[in-house]
């Protein structure tokens, strides 16, 4: 197993993520913008399989249709010259201040159509990149208030955008699916479809359900509180991680886009081993950015960063299923019945047996399944003692 990023890795980051440069809400920037052909460069020899970005990642807003042919033509170029691809694209819905309340779910119908004029030109652009999924972080689809009473229209609005936008996508022949990136607040104080679990019942509602999916983000569910092996679980079980955005995150802070693996080394190694085993072949996408502390050197630390750690924990869920005492220990703790298993499958009798059946309650509630020495074997695999 090597540590260096190979292509078979497909590795992708944001064109927006190399490219941060530092601004929050209480400081200006504190480095300079890169070229997005420079990054394709960077990114290249340090081992990246692709970008992703935003139609305004790479075309200013704006732009004559000269201008955009000039641009996306020398962006082409670079493609080529680099051999990345561009993985996912995605909507700038958030930067312009005409989406200062919302985007697909803005009060304002002239809004909404706006908002999807800009995503069919933005899925235009996508679609010519190469592009296979297209992913929807409805940044701005929230609120502060709901004195606007609009709670149900909105995600009735959203629904129809999103029935709109697949349409024209299978009108145009351009094959994506979609990716709904849950987030439970910032840029709003309240952002709807919060959770892994609300975007997945939402998607049961659409037109076409099976071209939609989820792009959950670690940082996302950590800020709700929530586990995001937990929530990768539920989207893999659903048949729905069309994308996975990579990074890290304190809970209950600020968002902070931290290095993939900087905060929560033991979440991160869970993530990967369900990213390695259950077969999800999309891309490992870094949606993050290097601390607003460091000028550009540190932007390519950052990146290293995020894909060494990545094949380090891969590493590490190797060795996990060959250590003979957490195979032990894990053999210990799932116990096999095969009777009572096939009790389980429902059938009038199973159902009368098990309703007749005697269990020795006193040995189940007293056993110690063993999740203490578990846990602790592999904090010990995590920090090089095993
Ligand atoms: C965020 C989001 C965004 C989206 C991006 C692609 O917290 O700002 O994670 O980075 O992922 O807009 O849709
Ligand atoms: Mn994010
Ligand atoms: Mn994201």
């Amino acid at each position: 197993m090597t540590r260096t990023p190979q292509k078979s890795d497909k590795f992708t980051f944001g064109l927006w993520t190399v490219g941060n440069v530092g601004r929050d809400p209480f400081g200006e920037p504190t480095r300079a913008a890169l070229d997005p052909t420079y990054s394709l460069q960077q990114l290249a020899e340090r081992g990246a399989y692709g970008v992703s970005l935003h139609d305004n990642d790479l075309v200013p807003q704006g732009a004559s249709a000269q201008e955009r042919d000039r641009i996306v033509g020398t962006f082409k170029r670079a493609l080529a010259d680099t051999g990345l691809k561009v993985t996912m694209a995605t909507t700038n819905l958030f930067t312009d201040p005409v989406f200062k309340d919302g985007a697909f779910t803005s009060a304002d119908a002239r809004v909404r159509a706006y908002a999807l004029q800009k995503t069919m030109r933005a899925m235009d652009l996508g679609a010519e990149l190469g592009a296979e999924v297209y992913v929807f972080w409805g940044g701005r689809e929230g609120a502060e208030v709901d004195a606007g009473g609009k709670l149900l229209d909105a995600l009735g609005w959203f629904r129809d955008a999103l029935n709109f936008l697949a349409a024209y996508s299978e009108s145009q022949g351009y094959g994506f699916r979609f990716a709904l990136e849950p987030k439970p607040n910032e840029p709003r104080g309240d952002i709807f479809l919060p959770t892994v679990g609300s975007a997945l019942g939402f998607i049961t509602t659409l037109e076409r359900p099976e071209l939609f999916g989820l792009n959950p983000e670690f940082a996302h569910e950590t800020m709700a509180g929530l586990s995001f092996p937990h929530a990768l679980a539920q989207a893999l079980d659903a048949g729905k991680l069309f994308h996975v955005d990579l990074n890290d995150q304190k809970m209950s802070r600020f968002d902070q886009d931290l290095r993939f693996g900087a905060e929560n080394l033991k979440a991160a190694f869970f993530t990967v081993m369900l990213l390695e085993e259950s077969g999800y072949d999309g891309p490992k996408h870094f949606d993050a950015h290097a601390l607003r502390t460091e000028d550009e050197a540190g932007v390519w630390a950052f990146a290293e960063g995020c894909m060494k750690t990545y094949l380090l924990l891969k590493e590490k869920v190797e060795r996990f299923k060959e250590d003979p005492d957490i195979k032990a220990a894990l053999e210990a703790y799932r116990v096999r019945d095969e009777r009572l298993e096939a009790l389980g499958r429902f059938s009038p009798e199973n159902a009368e047996a098990l309703k007749a059946e005697a269990f020795d309650l006193p040995a189940l509630r007293t056993r110690g399944p063993g999740l203490e020495r578990l846990d602790q074997l592999t904090v010990e695999l995590l920090l090089g003692a095993r």
